[in-house]
């Protein structure tokens, strides 16, 4: 009689995974492992938790076993599972674009604690993320979302779609604020995440961002601040009267950046920090006319 193998139970391939996980270098190999499987199996936390001790099934270890083999090259796991959660809502995430990050929350956060606007521009769009999430808050608010990457506009009229929010929203393939000009104009809330990594700190990134992320999402090489210099120079004709620019940063970058901004004739009035506490948003308005000749400034730390 021949003897019979019985089935590794999910607890032991998710153990084994992590290891696997952990051997390549993975900073947090348990999590991930388990956050892969339930993409696999197609479950909850709580519904992997009350199924880790039967036997795993073969699909599902056909699709872990893809997921882990990705993992262990260093792909990102919201690349693999292709979402991540934003602002309490689900994006599409694909190679095209930046992952959103859990700190440009700071950036929704600061926007939605001033009155809703009726429109708003989102320079750098990628998966939407940001332009997305403050229409989904804003039901009465209409959007454009301008990049410079047709993939990633492709992304972000997904997420649109998936959020119903399609009818609201713009997406315009373009050069920062270049070709805005005469689209109407008057936003009164501008947003910006746009790429800040300076061109020598590339290398000393994580291999999920370096070799996985675009670069274009990155980087605009030099000192990493040739972003902030275009978006200062064209967003004056662009903003409504006492509209508000806000802007993600390096957390090392605020006070260049509240330079660049006040060289265009904009005033930096916070600069709010991320939940690990570094500056991580500035908050921008123009100059009312009569201010132009003053020294008056101010810069609010939180
Ligand atoms: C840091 S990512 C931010 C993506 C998204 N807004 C977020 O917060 O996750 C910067 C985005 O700017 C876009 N971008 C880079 N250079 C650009 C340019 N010259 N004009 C417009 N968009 C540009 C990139 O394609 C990328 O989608």
């Amino acid at each position: 009689m021949r003897g019979t193998t019985r089935a590794p139970t999910r607890a032991e391939v998710i153990a084994r995974a992590a290891a696997r996980l952990a051997g390549a270098g993975v900073p947090e190999p348990e999590r991930d492992a388990r956050l892969l499987y339930r993409w696999a199996a197609n479950l909850d936390g709580a519904g992997l938790s009350a199924v880790l001790a039967d036997p795993a099934t073969a699909p599902e270890i056909d699709r872990f076993e893809r997921a882990v083999e990705a993992r262990e090259g260093r792909a990102p796991v919201s690349q693999i599972t292709g979402k991540r959660e934003f602002w309490g809502r689900c994006f599409r995430v694909t190679p095209a674009v930046l992952d959103p990050r859990p700190e440009t929350e700071t950036l929704v956060a600061a926007a939605l604690a001033g009155p809703p606007v009726g429109r708003v521009l989102d320079l750098g769009t990628g998966s939407g993320c940001i332009l997305l999430s403050l229409l989904a808050e804003w039901p009465e608010a209409r959007g454009v979302g301008v990049d410079i990457s047709a993939a990633a506009l492709e992304v972000a009229a997904q997420n649109a779609r998936s959020l119903g929010l399609s009818g609201r929203v713009g997406l315009v393939a373009g050069d920062w604020c270049a070709g805005l000009a005469g689209s109407g104009g008057q936003f009164g809330l501008i947003v910006s995440n746009p790429p800040y990594i300076a061109g020598d700190e590339l290398a000393g990134l994580a291999p999920e961002v370096r070799n996985h992320e675009p670069l274009v999402a990155l980087s605009p090489g030099g000192d990493g601040l040739d972003a902030y210099r275009r978006i200062a120079a064209g967003v004056g004709p662009l903003m409504a009267p006492g509209g508000r620019l806000l802007m993600e940063i390096g957390p090392r970058q605020a006070t260049a950046v509240e330079r660049i901004l006040a060289a265009a004739g904009l005033v930096v009035t916070a600069v709010l920090p991320d939940l690990d506490g570094r500056d991580r948003v500035v908050s921008a308005s123009f100059r009312p006319k009569s201010e132009k000749n003053t020294q008056f400034h101010e810069l609010f730390g939180l």
